[in-house]
């Protein structure tokens, strides 16, 4: 095959594409907040605690800490998703996780699923030390280092063929659990325990449904027309690795988990992380 020209990575926009339908997600991804539980249990909320839930999405989980008594405030960068967290009477809100604005306010900050989209985390750990009041939690779940790892070379390499440099495009950040704690603790964070745990994860469907609602910024790099055709390819080259005999699809996830807090008293922050 002919290579065709690269295009440059400067003019692409790493979450073009990526858009965020409710109803979508509910079908072929509400197993994300239903395998929650045990990031809830970490937190351990208390009734009558104030706590936010950093990237709320849909708000499936953000409803059960308000089930336990919390008072809870969701944020999410999708209107949509808090549009739909919201019809289920919740306090949802727009906001970019990397520029909270929130200080000194809440009991504990959550998070599930939702930091390996934010691909700067100085910024989000910035905002999260500022929102917890001395002594708050601050306890999640994302995907770490290897996470979707064979998802991601498919996309890449279908990308490459058609001329697409897929490292500027990819919209997400799987951190070790060495550089997660690193970069928790520069930012005065107490770290309690972070650490990778492998979970291969069942899907609902066919993986072209995963891809429909997570791979939007890698189709997206692609002119309207050649997308079929690519997710198709990279369903393909998925098909040996992720799926069985029977046609169930299994994706290669791997979560970071971490319990951390913002210490009683001040600590100082590390000048690399400013
Ligand atoms: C998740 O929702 O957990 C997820 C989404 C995209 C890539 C990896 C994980």
């Amino acid at each position: 095959m002919e290579r065709p020209e690269r295009v440059p990575a400067e003019s692409r926009n790493e979450s073009r594409g990526q858009t965020w339908n409710p109803a979508g997600y509910a079908c072929h991804a509400r197993f994300v907040s239903d395998l929650g539980a045990p990031v809830v249990e970490l937190l351990a909320p208390k009734s009558g605690e104030r706590i936010l839930d950093l990237g709320c999405g849909d708000g499936a989980l953000t409803e059960k800490l308000v089930a336990m008594g919390c008072r809870v405030v969701g944020v999410d960068g999708s209107a949509a998703q808090v549009a739909a967290a919201r019809e289920r009477g919740l306090d949802a809100r727009v906001a970019d996780g990397q520029h909270l604005e929130f200080d000194g306010e809440f009991d504990a900050v959550f998070s599930n699923a939702a930091l390996h989209w934010m691909r700067r985390p100085d910024d989000v750990l910035r905002g999260v030390h500022r929102a917890l009041r001395p002594g708050g939690r601050f306890v999640g779940e994302f995907g770490g280092h290897g996470c979707v790892a064979r998802i991601v070379a498919a996309l890449a390499e279908g990308l490459e063929r058609r001329g697409v440099d897929a490292r500027a495009v990819d919209p997400w950040y799987f951190p070790t659990a060495e550089q997660y704690r690193a970069v928790l603790e520069a930012h005065g964070f107490a770290v309690r325990s972070v650490a990778l745990i492998p979970r291969p994860t069942p899907l609902p469907g066919d993986i072209a449904g995963w891809l429909e609602t997570f791979a939007g910024s890698f189709s997206g790099a692609l002119p309207p027309a050649e997308r079929p055709g690519f997710l198709e390819e990279v369903r393909e080259a998925l098909r040996p690795h992720l799926s069985d005999a029977q046609g169930r699809w299994t994706a290669d996830y791997v979560r970071l988990r971490f319990a951390a807090s913002r210490p009683a008293s001040p600590v100082d922050i590390n000048p690399r992380h400013p």
